[in-house]
């Protein structure tokens, strides 16, 4: 069943591409109408929606910080995202206008149940985004919207990631088109960038081999940390967590700006960080704003390994190793720049000799709070 591979997990990799065009197929038309019939919300519903929610744990949770930029950015409509077992305890406001996304790959874990079911009460209309058909969370929900990832042993989130991000970039622009005609050029160019995010993916995972030979090169570190800006933030965190969680390492992201608020102090010689450069295309001042901190805290010893657009020449003189991801618009970025990420959690667990299908200590899914 693990397709001749060591691990669930090395296969649940390379299973991407077939994951996110799953998720993608019968959703997206070739005249780029998106059909969201299991959504069960009515296009009423949707234009009176006047604040969005995203509560998660873990993985699911740093894809939920990734949507909240593609959705405030095409949908104009303010966007929270929290830790699911934060948010009741807050006393959040909530109402029939919000809607509140519940991301979560099983379905089943009781932090995001908790909170959907304190959602419910408070008459907010809750959408569940769930890889597991017929488990608690969708069917406490008002609608659903299933990612077609399949089963995932392994149990770090690797697939399953990514098709949330396909299921909430879809969310976004789903109802970008029921509410706001005026970004109509930008919405089905990003459609079209969007169907065609299986061919990247495959890219990605063709390219991918060098970072196995670092990953196995960094066993030994005692740090590595993660820098990014923009939605190169969450993929930042996400990587930091997939070391945490599979290699045992402390791993630590920051959003690059608050490097010098803090942080900074940290680096010393040798000292490996991660950095996500963001997408050339439409956001230049954040891409020059990261090539001055790789250069901060290169002259600072810092080995710096640059996950950036193939072609990226401005990042080159700066990086100890580069790993280059094809170029797609800056918000569907993480699609591809996560890879890397899971490819070197996963490499540097192996090399450490660790079971990176059965992490130790954790479960698949987390039914106690
Ligand atoms: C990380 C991981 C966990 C889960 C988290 C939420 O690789 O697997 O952080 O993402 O426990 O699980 P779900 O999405 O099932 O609610």
């Amino acid at each position: 069943e693990k397709g001749g591979y060591e691990y669930f997990m090395l296969k649940e990799i390379v299973e991407q591409p077939q994951a996110v065009a799953d998720t993608l197929l019968g959703r997206v038309g070739v005249d780029g109408t998106l059909t969201l019939d299991e959504m069960r919300l009515a296009p009423s519903e949707l234009r009176d929606i006047e604040k969005i929610v995203i509560i998660a744990c873990g993985t699911s949770y740093h894809a939920g910080l990734i949507a909240k930029y593609a959705i405030e950015h095409w949908c104009r409509i303010p966007c929270e995202v929290e830790v699911a077992s934060e948010f009741r305890y807050r006393d959040p406001i909530l109402n029939r206008q919000t809607m509140v996304i519940a991301i979560s790959q099983s379905g089943e874990s009781m932090d995001t149940l908790m909170a959907v079911r304190y959602a419910r009460e408070q008459r907010a209309r809750v959408l569940a985004i769930c890889n597991v058909n017929g488990s608690t969370i969708p069917r406490e929900s008002d609608g659903v919207l299933y990612t077609h990832a399949g089963p995932e042993v392994g149990v770090a989130a690797t697939k399953t990631f990514l098709t949330q991000l396909v299921a909430c970039y879809l969310v976004g622009l789903y109802l970008a088109q029921a509410r706001n005609l005026k970004f109509g050029d930008e919405i089905n160019a990003v459609i079209e960038q969007l169907a065609n995010m299986p061919q990247q993916v495959e890219k990605v995972l063709g390219t991918v081999g060098p970072v196995r030979e670092l990953a196995k090169s960094l066993a030994d570190s005692g740090t590595v940390l993660f820098l990014g800006r923009h939605v190169g933030y969450p993929v930042a965190l996400e990587g930091a967590l997939k070391l945490k969680e599979l290699a045992y390492m402390h791993a630590e992201a920051f959003a690059a700006g608050e490097l010098k608020h803090g942080p900074i102090a940290l680096i010393e010689d040798g000292l490996p960080v991660v950095v996500v450069v963001p997408s050339r295309e439409g956001r230049g001042v954040l891409h020059d704003k990261i090539v001055s901190n790789i250069q901060e805290i290169r002259a600072r010893g810092a080995r710096t390994i640059v996950i950036a657009e193939e072609g990226d020449d401005t990042v080159r003189p700066f990086a100890d190793e580069l790993i280059e991801i094809p170029a797609v618009p800056t918000l569907l970025q993480p699609v591809v720049s996560t890879i890397p990420m899971q490819v070197f959690a996963c490499e540097l667990a192996l090399a450490k000799g660790n079971d990176v299908d059965q992490p130790r200590n954790l479960a698949k899914s987390v039914t106690v709070e």
